[in-house]
């Protein structure tokens, strides 16, 4: 693990996957995520399926993290009334919609020596960052299907991120995959609300 901190925007540079800059030993200790990037990740840029970006030290050359937004939406009339209640807080009343724009935030990876610092948390305000920068008024969410483990799931939600269903059993049953299967969700859909006030 290194031993200094890390400021994202101040010491990294944001770098678009392409021929040119590619990443090949990305390690963030999750084998498909590592595959994705470090193999899939130009392949699905190339058919329009997701733009990949990586975040390298400026001083050591290190590549720190990584993540791939691509188009999504909220589709609130899949929800029940509080779960899209929920949803729509901070949007006035007269501007319902029944889906809204969103990015999906496809994959995102920490660095494993760089993991546990912080990091992850700031990568998420830098995506909000940067999809508003790059794209704005194109999105009002971001979104995420979060990997359903409690440490991932608890990483989203210190960073304010919601469920979108209460519970897998609501989740499942909108993905049609039977309510009563013990068997959990492999991911979670997450929403945030980029123009929250807090
Ligand atoms: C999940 C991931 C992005 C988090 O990045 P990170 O830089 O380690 O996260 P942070 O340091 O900002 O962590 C913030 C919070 O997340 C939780 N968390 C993150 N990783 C955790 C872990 N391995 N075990 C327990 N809690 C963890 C903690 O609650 C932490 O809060 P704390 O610092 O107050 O304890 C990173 O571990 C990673 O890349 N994992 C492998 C790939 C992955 O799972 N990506 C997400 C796919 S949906």
């Amino acid at each position: 693990m290194q031993n200094f901190m890390i400021n994202l925007s101040e010491d990294c540079d944001t770098i678009k996957l392409s021929p040119e800059n590619l990443m090949d030993c990305f390690d963030c200790g999750d084998s498909d995520l590592n595959d994705f990037f470090n193999r899939d990740a130009l392949l699905f840029q190339n058919q329009s399926l997701g733009q990949t970006h990586f975040m390298r030290h400026r001083a050591t050359g290190k590549i720190v993290c990584a993540f791939s937004l691509s188009a999504d939406s909220v589709k609130t009339f899949l929800l029940s009334g509080s779960r899209k209640k929920k949803v729509k807080d901070f949007i006035p009343h007269n501007k319902s919609l029944q889906s809204y724009p969103a990015f999906l935030i496809g994959r995102m990876g920490v660095a494993t020596e760089f993991g546990g610092q912080g990091i992850g948390s700031q990568l998420l305000r830098y995506v909000r960052f940067f999809a508003m920068q790059k794209f704005p008024e194109i999105a009002r969410f971001l979104v995420v299907d979060a990997y359903n483990k409690p440490e991932v799931l608890t990483f989203y939600q210190k960073n304010d991120f919601a469920f979108l269903f209460t519970d897998e059993k609501q989740e499942r049953e909108n993905l049609k995959k039977g309510a009563d299967i013990d068997e959990p969700l492999h991911t979670r859909q997450m929403f945030y609300d980029m123009q929250r006030q807090e």
